[in-house]
C-alpha cells in the first residue's frame, strides 16, 4: 500500500501528461472495432468472456503445466481463447477451425510463441543483437521473423524481454539489450516496430509482448526466479524507461514478470501494473501472466490457494492467466462473490479482443499455410549482416586480425566451431541446426578460397573433465601459422531461463585447453561463445586476439570467417560490462559515486597504506571492469577530437519548458587504413543535485561510417528527456547541476567539456 502511494503521488502528474500527449496505436483507437467489441460482450457468457483470459501451452513447457489438455472440448465451449507453442500452419488453421465453425460466437484464437530471435531464420541472441548498436537492423530481423512466423499462423510472440540486467551470473542476461535503459529502450523500441510492422493488421505483422513487467533482471544473486529489491526511484530511472518505451511503440501486450518486487510479486502487483502502466502511461492492450505466475503466489506466500492467487492477480492488472490454472476455474466464482467486478473482467475481455481485431483475426483468423518451409537467401543475407555487426573485438594485439590466409595453415579448435545447435542459442522456435553453417565449414571454404589450409581438432567439450583431445589440439597448433580457438557456454544448459551460473569463467576444462594450445607459441585467437560477459581474465594477458562472437545464429560461421579474414571489420560494442572476477558482481558502468570513490590506477592489491585501504574498494581485486560497457575495437582506428558544447550554460527551466537545447558535438577521424563503422557514444553526468546521479549516463550513440582518412563532425542534440530525472521530490524534471558531456568510444574514455545548469 505504501508503495502504491509513493509511486503514486507525484507521478500522477507527470503520468496524466503523458498519457494526454501520448499518441495512441491504430488497433487501440478504432471506433468500429470498440463498436464490435460492445456487441460480442453483450453476447458472451461469464464463461465465455473467462475462456478469452486464458492461454495454455501445447507442450513445451518451461514449468509445472496445467494437467489439462482437453483444448479442442476448451475451445468448441469458448473456455479458451488463446493457445502457445503450436508451430505450424496444419496445426493453428486446424484448432482455429474449431473456434470459427464450432464455438458459439465463433472468436478467433490467438496463437502465441517465445520468437525471441528469430522463427526459422535464427539471429544472433538479443544480448548479441544489442550489441550491434543499430535498431534499424534489430528492426528489420524482427520483422522476418513476423513475416515467417505469421505465414504458420503464430500472430503473438513473447518478445521483446526488456529487462535491464546488471548482473552476468543470471542466465536471462541473454535474452534483453544489457545494463543500460537508454540503449535498451531504443532496442526494444525496434523490436515492436519490426513484429507488429506499420499496422498490426498486416497480415505479415504480429503482435508483441513485452516482458517481464518488471525488475526480473535484478533477481538476487544473478539466480533465476529470485527476489528483487529497487528503491522506486532506480525503478523509475533504469527499469521502467524500456518497457515505457515499447508502450510508446505501441506494443499490443505485457507480460508480468515472476519475481516479488519490494516484497510484492509482480504478477499480483497493481502499482506496476495499473497504476504506471495503466494510469500512467495509458496502455491499451493486454497483460498476460508470465507461465504459471499466478500460481506461484501460493508458494511466494501471498496466496492461500488458487482463488486467492486469481483475485489478486486480477485485481492487480493481469488480464490473462498463461498456465496457472487459476482464472479458468476460479474467475467466475469470484465474480460471483463480488471479490472481482464483472465490469472489469469485461475491460479485460475488451483488451485481448482488441488485440484479436487489430490483427484483423476476425477477417482472416486463418494462416495462409505457406509457413516457413526454408530460409529465403536474403534473410539468410541479413542473419550475416546482423552476426557481423554484432561481433566486439575486446584485444587485437599487433593486428593479429585479420588473418592473412594465403599460403599459412590456420588450427581451427574447439567444440563451438562445429556445433550447429549450439550457434542457434536459447529460445529457438522453429529453427534447425541443418540450416547453421558451422565456423569449421565457413572457414574451411572461405579460407581455401584465399589459398590457405585449415586443420581443425575438437580439442574438448563444453563441459567434461577429459582432456584426452588436448594432444591432438596441441599438435594442430604447432602444425600451423596460426590458432583459432572457439570456446564458451553451452547455450541451452547455462544461457537463458534457469541458466544462472556462479562461476563466470569458461566452463568444463576449456581454460586448461587455451593454456595448453597456447603454450604451443603460435599466436592465438580466442572466439568466445557465449551469452553474458564470461571472466576473460588470463586470455586477456595471454593471447594475441579476443573476439566476442555470443551465439551468432543460423549465419554463425560464415559471420565468423567474414570477420577473422577481413572482409568485413567488427563493428559491435558490449552493451554489458566485463568483469574481472564475479565477486565484483553486479557491474555496471552507471553507477553512482560512493563518498570514497577510487581509481583503478591508484590502488595495489593488497592496499599497501592505511588512506588506501579505507576506500571503497576490493582489496584482492580492481573495481573496474575488464571491458567496459560501449567497448569494442576494430581493424581501424578513430580518433575523437575534445567534446565541444554549443554553450557553456543552460537554464533548468527552459529546457523543461522545451525552449532550450544544447548542441554537442566532435570531431572524429579514420586514422587508419580501413573503412570502418564507428559507434560514437554520448555520455553525460550530473552533480550538485537533490539525489544521487550516476557517474555516466548514456544519452545517444550513433554508427558512423568512415572511410580511410576520412575525418566528421558528430552531433548530438541534448533537451529535456537527456537531463531529467526523478529527483528528491519525485518529480521527474531537469534540475540545476553542473553536467558534464563526453563524445566517446566507450563508457571509460572520451575527453569532456562542462556545462552549467542554473535555476
Ligand atoms: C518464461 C517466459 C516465456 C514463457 C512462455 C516462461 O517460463 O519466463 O519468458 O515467454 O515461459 O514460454
Amino acid at each position: 500500500m505504501r508503495f502504491l502511494k509513493l509511486l503514486g503521488c507525484c507521478a500522477l502528474l507527470a503520468s496524466i501528461m503523458a498519457a494526454q500527449t501520448s499518441t495512441l496505436p491504430s488497433w487501440a483507437t478504432d471506433p468500429q472495432t470498440e463498436t464490435r467489441i460492445d456487441s460480442l460482450l453483450k453476447q458472451m457468457t461469464l464463461d465465455e468472456k473467462i475462456g478469452q483470459l486464458i492461454t495454455y501451452s501445447q507442450g513445451a513447457p518451461t514449468g509445472p503445466g496445467t494437467g489439462r489438455s482437453n483444448y479442442k472440448e476448451m475451445v468448441e465451449k469458448g473456455q479458451l481463447g488463446s493457445i502457445f507453442n503450436l508451430t505450424t500452419s496444419d496445426e493453428t488453421n486446424a484448432m482455429q477451425k474449431i473456434a470459427m465453425e464450432k464455438s458459439r460466437l465463433h472468436i478467433p484464437l490467438l496463437f502465441g510463441l517465445d520468437i525471441i530471435h528469430g522463427f526459422r531464420t535464427e539471429f544472433p541472441v538479443p544480448l548479441a543483437m544489442a550489441a550491434t548498436w543499430d535498431p534499424a537492423i534489430v528492426e528489420r530481423a524482427a520483422h522476418v521473423a513476423a513475416k515467417e512466423a505469421s505465414h504458420s499462423g503464430v500472430r503473438w510472440t513473447y518478445s521483446p524481454m526488456v529487462d535491464i540486467s546488471r548482473d552476468a551470473r543470471w542466465g536471462r542476461i541473454v535474452e534483453g539489450a544489457g545494463e543500460d535503459p537508454y540503449l535498451g529502450s531504443a532496442v526494444a523500441a525496434a523490436y515492436i516496430r519490426g513484429y507488429q510492422g506499420t499496422k498490426l493488421s498486416d497480415p505479415e505483422s504480429i503482435a508483441a509482448c513485452t516482458k517481464h513487467f518488471v525488475g526480473y533482471g535484478a533477481a538476487e544473486g544473478g539466480r533465476d526466479y529470485n527476489t528483487a529489491e529497487i528503491s522506486l526511484r532506480t525503478l523509475r530511472q533504469v527499469y521502467l524507461p524500456p518497457f515505457q518505451a515499447t508502450v510508446q511503440a505501441g506494443a499490443a501486450s505485457f507480460m508480468s514478470a515472476f519475481e516479488a518486487l519490494n516484497t510484492i510479486p509482480a504478477s499480483a502487483n497493481s502499482s506496476t501494473l495499473t497504476q504506471v502502466l495503466r494510469k500512467e502511461w495509458n496502455f491499451q492492450g493486454f497483460v498476460t501472466s508470465d507461465w504459471n505466475s499466478i500460481g506461484e503466489l501460493i508458494p511466494q506466500g501471498v496466496a492461500a490457494n488458487h482463488t486467492v492467487a486469481a483475485a489478486k492477480a486480477f485485481n492487480a492488472g493481469v488480464d490473462m492467466d498463461m498456465e496457472s490454472n487459476a482464472y479458468g476455474p476460479h474467475l467466475a466464482e469470484l465474480v460471483k462473490s463480488g471479490v472481482v467486478k464483472e465490469s472489469a473482467v469485461d475491460e479485460s475481455v475488451r483488451r485481448v479482443l482488441r488485440v484479436k481485431f487489430g490483427l484483423g483475426l476476425f477477417d482472416r483468423p486463418y494462416s495462409d499455410g505457406k509457413g516457413a518451409n526454408a530460409i529465403a537467401p536474403e534473410d539468410a543475407e541479413l542473419a550475416r549482416k546482423v552476426a557481423e555487426e554484432s561481433f566486439v573485438l575486446l584485444k587485437n594485439d599487433g593486428n593479429t586480425l585479420p588473418l592473412s590466409a594465403s599460403g599459412k595453415t590456420i588450427a581451427l579448435i574447439g567444440h563451438l566451431a562445429d556445433d550447429a545447435q549450439q550457434m542457434l542459442g536459447s529460445w529457438s522456435a522453429i529453427s534447425k541446426a541443418g540450416d547453421v553453417v558451422t565456423l569449421r565449414t565457413a572457414l574451411i571454404k572461405q579460407a581455401e578460397g584465399l589459398r590457405g589450409h585449415v586443420i581443425y581438432s575438437r580439442g574438448t567439450e563444453i563441459l567434461t573433465t577429459s582432456d584426452k583431445g588436448f594432444a591432438d589440439a596441441v599438435a594442430a597448433a604447432k602444425k600451423s601459422d596460426i590458432v583459432v580457438l572457439a570456446l564458451g557456454e553451452d547455450a541451452n544448459l547455462m544461457t537463458g531461463e534457469a541458466g544462472s551460473r556462479a562461476h563466470l569463467e569458461l566452463p568444463g576444462n576449456q581454460q586448461q585447453l587455451l593454456e595448453a594450445v597456447a603454450a604451443a607459441g603460435k599466436p592465438v585467437v580466442l572466439l568466445v561463445f557465449s551469452g553474458r560477459p564470461l571472466v576473460l581474465n588470463w586470455a586477456s594477458q595471454h593471447v594475441a586476439a579476443i573476439m566476442e562472437v555470443w551465439f551468432p545464429g543460423v549465419q554463425a560461421g560464415p559471420a565468423i570467417a567474414d570477420v577473422l579474414l577481413g572482409a568485413s571489420a567488427p563493428s559491435g560494442r558490449l552493451t554489458t560490462s566485463f568483469p574481472r572476477a564475479v565477486g565484483q558482481q553486479p557491474l555496471y558502468y552507471n553507477h553512482f559515486n560512493t563518498g570514497r570513490p577510487t581509481r583503478d590506477t591508484d590502488l595495489t592489491h593488497p592496499p599497501k597504506s592505511f588512506a588506501e585501504k579505507f576506500m571503497s574498494r576490493y582489496v584482492d581485486e580492481q573495481n573496474s571492469p575488464l571491458y567496459p560497457f560501449g567497448y569494442g575495437l576494430t581493424y581501424s582506428t578513430v580518433s575523437y577530437s575534445p567534446t565541444s558544447v554549443s554553450s557553456a550554460s543552460l537554464s533548468a527551466k527552459s529546457v523543461n519548458a522545451g525552449t532550450e537545447k544544447l548542441t554537442v558535438s566532435a570531431e572524429l577521424k579514420n586514422t587508419g587504413g580501413r573503412a570502418v563503422d564507428e559507434v560514437v557514444q554520448l555520455y553525460i553526468r550530473q552533480v550538485n543535485t537533490s539525489v544521487v546521479r550516476p557517474v555516466r549516463e548514456l544519452k545517444g550513440f550513433q554508427r558512423v561510417a568512415l572511410a580511410p582518412g576520412a575525418s566528421q563532425k558528430v552531433e548530438f542534440t541534448i533537451g529535456r528527456d537527456e537531463l531529467k530525472f526523478w529527483g528528491l521530490d519525485m518529480k521527474d524534471q531537469v534540475e540545476p547541476a553542473a553536467l558534464t558531456v563526453w563524445i566517446a568510444p566507450d563508457s571509460a574514455s572520451g575527453k569532456p567539456a562542462s556545462v552549467a545548469i542554473s535555476e
